[in-house]
C-alpha cells in the first residue's frame, strides 16, 4: 500500500509547552489506522497539524506528492476538501436540522447549487448509515450514538478520500460503540476510503485497524501492524496494553 500522507518531524507547542516534539507519521493508502496514546498527549493536535487547522511551529506535510505546509491559504483550503473530519464531540449545529446540518459542507465547501442534488446525497448517505428519515430532526432531538453518526455522514457527505475520525466511540455504550466501530470499518472497506481513527478503546483499535500509531511524550513511539506494535519494548506502549488486555497477558 502506499503512502498518502506523511509527517516528517512535526512539531507543535502552545506557549511554552511542547505538544508535537518531532512528529514521523505514515499513513497508507486505504487502510484504516488507528492513533493511539495517552489523554492529553497531543492525538488532536496532531489531525489538526495534518490538516492545516493549526500550523505547525516546524516539520512538513506531504499529501501524496503535495507538501500542505507550503501551500497558501486558498491551496490549502482546496486541498481539504479530500479530507473529512468527524469531530471528537461530533460538533453539529445545534440550531440546524440533520439535513441542513449535512447540506451546510455541501454548499459551502463544495459550492454545489443545485438543491436536489443536495437533497438527493443527503438521503443517500442517511440511508447508508441506516439513519433513513432524520432529515428534519434537529441534533438535540436524536440520541448521542445517532448524533455520532450524523456526523461522520456529515464527514463523508463529501465523498472525501481520507476520513479523520477523532474518538468516534467515546462516551457510547458497549454496544453502540461496536455500531460505530463497524461503520468506520464499512467506509473503510466498501467506501475504499483511507481512515485515520483516534480511539481509546484499545480492543477495538487493534481489532479493526490495520496499523496503530502510538503517540507519546511528543512523538510516534511504535507503528506497525497490531502485531507488530504488540510486540515493542516501549515501557507507555507496554503498560497501556497490558491494562488493556489484562486477561491476556500481553
Ligand atoms: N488551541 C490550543 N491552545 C492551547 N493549547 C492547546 C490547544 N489545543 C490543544 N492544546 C493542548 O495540547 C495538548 C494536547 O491536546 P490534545 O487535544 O491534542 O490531546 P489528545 O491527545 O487529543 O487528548 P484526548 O485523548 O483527551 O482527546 C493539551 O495539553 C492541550 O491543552
Ligand atoms: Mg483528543
Amino acid at each position: 500500500m502506499s503512502v498518502i500522507i506523511r509527517t516528517e518531524n512535526l512539531c507543535k507547542a502552545f506557549g511554552e509547552s511542547p505538544v508535537l516534539r518531532g512528529v514521523n507519521l505514515e499513513v497508507r493508502e486505504k487502510a484504516l489506522s488507528a492513533v493511539i496514546g495517552q489523554s492529553g498527549t497531543g492525538k488532536s493536535v496532531l489531525f489538526k497539524t495534518i490538516m492545516g487547522m493549526l500550523k505547525p511551529d516546524k516539520g512538513k506535510v506531504w499529501y501524496k506528492d503535495i507538501e500542505l505546509t507550503a501551500l497558501k491559504n486558498d491551496a490549502l483550503i482546496a486541498m481539504r476538501k479530500n479530507f473529512g473530519y468527524s469531530f471528537q464531540n461530533a460538533a453539529l449545529f445545534d440550531s440546524m436540522t440533520v439535513a441542513e446540518n449535512l447540506a451546510f459542507p455541501l454548499r459551502e465547501v463544495l459550492r454545489i447549487k443545485s438543491r436536489s442534488e443536495i437533497r438527493r446525497r443527503v438521503t443517500e448517505i442517511l440511508d447508508w448509515i441506516e439513519l433513513p428519515g432524520v432529515e428534519g430532526k434537529r441534533p438535540d432531538e436524536l440520541s448521542g450514538g445517532m448524533r455520532k453518526r450524523v456526523g461522520v455522514a456529515r464527514a463523508l457527505v463529501m465523498r472525501p478520500e481520507v476520513l479523520f475520525f477523532d474518538e468516534p466511540t467515546t462516551g457510547l455504550d458497549p454496544v453502540l460503540s461496536e455500531t460505530i466501530n463497524n461503520l468506520v470499518v464499512r467506509v473503510n472497506k466498501e467506501l475504499n476510503i483511507t481512515c485515520v481513527m483516534i480511539t481509546h478503546d484499545i480492543p477495538a483499535a487493534f481489532r479493526i485497524a490495520d496499523r496503530i500509531a502510538f503517540l507519546d511524550q511528543g512523538y510516534i513511539v511504535a507503528e506497525g501492524t497490531p502485531a507488530e506494535v504488540v510486540k515493542s519494548e516501549y515501557q507507555m506502549v507496554r503498560d497501556f496494553l497490558r491494562i488493556s488486555f489484562s486477561e491476556l497477558n500481553v
